[in-house]
């Protein structure tokens, strides 16, 4: 496996059809699974590792993110990648960033209205990525919903020949979403983020009885979660993820809470055909992953 500093070193390597994973790095089981998922698809597979200033809105979360490039590396080499693409900040954001990209309507509630320019900041770096890396395709994890979302509506606006592939969310055992801020979490929160896949989990199992509607399904989510400080549980359209009354297109439940200073989402995703709903809880791992092992 190469490790890419520059956009340029990281195109010379390429061969064939290029996949790409972007990340902010401090990999867990979710990114290793994405890597797996990608490598069977393309011929070159980029994973990029770049922790995005411009998408933190709390620059305390910016600086307390973990980040350990060492270890990226040797998982993502295990994992089959062809290239890391690790730059500076200067690499990417060359000067005073007077260019960036802003996807309207999708962005307006959830993560949008709670994140103030996270998602102008995200785009952005992802466009950057597009544009210096030209991939063929590339993957996100579903957890992160309203990201897919936003960013299949700005390849669809800008025109990207870049295909996008989403992927379940991975999860603990006990059904904690991977995440790797989860290593910020104390013995105590790491026990009470469970009431958020509980009641995800909950929410679930009545649409699987046959509620459709979107303040039942969000009343359940919330009741185990009541002990949280919640950001949302909302129902959401996937397309335009906009709160919907009646699940009757496919959408997400999905929930943000704070435990101490650490903030998590989750969702369970809900797809539709004909007249199924099937409920997306993401895959559960057989035993912990790596992440609850770190110090
Ligand atoms: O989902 C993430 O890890 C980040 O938002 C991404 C897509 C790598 C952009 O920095």
């Amino acid at each position: 496996m190469e490790i890419a500093r520059t956009f340029a070193e990281t195109r010379a390597g390429y061969e064939g059809r290029v996949g790409l994973l972007p990340t902010l790095g401090y990999f867990h089981e979710g990114h290793l699974a994405l890597m797996d998922l990608l490598r069977e698809k393309c011929d070159t597979l980029v994973v990029s590792l770049f922790v995005n200033p411009t998408q933190f809105d709390q620059s305390d979360d910016f600086a307390a993110y973990p980040r350990n490039e060492e270890r990226d590396a040797a998982l993502a080499e295990e994992h089959g990648t062809d290239i890391l693409f690790a730059p500076a900040e200067e690499e990417v954001y060359p000067g005073p960033s007077i260019t960036t990209v802003s996807v309207a309507g999708v962005t307006d509630e959830m993560e949008g209205r709670h994140r103030p320019g996270h998602f102008v900041g995200v785009a952005t770096v992802v466009a950057k990525l597009f544009a210096g890396l030209n991939p063929d395709l590339a993957m996100f994890g579903r957890k992160d919903a309203q990201q897919v979302t936003v960013l299949r509506a700005m390849v669809r606006d800008l025109r990207f020949p870049i295909e996008i592939v989403q992927a379940p969310v991975v999860r603990e055992p006990d059904g904690l979403a991977l995440s790797s801020r989860n290593v910020r979490l104390d013995r105590m929160d790491r026990e009470a983020s469970l009431a958020i896949s509980r009641g995800l989990f909950q929410a679930a199992e009545q649409v699987d009885a046959g509620e459709r509607r979107g303040e039942r399904l969000e009343a359940t989510a919330m009741r185990s979660m009541k002990s949280l400080d919640v950001d949302y549980v909302k129902l959401a359209s996937q397309a335009t993820m906009k709160p919907i009354e009646t699940l009757d297109e496919p959408a997400v439940l999905a929930v943000a809470a704070n435990l101490g200073e650490v903030r998590l989402i989750d969702n369970v995703a809900f797809d539709i055909e004909g007249s199924i709903v099937t409920a997306d809880r993401g895959i559960l791992l057989e035993s912990h992953s790596t992440l609850s092992a770190m110090p």
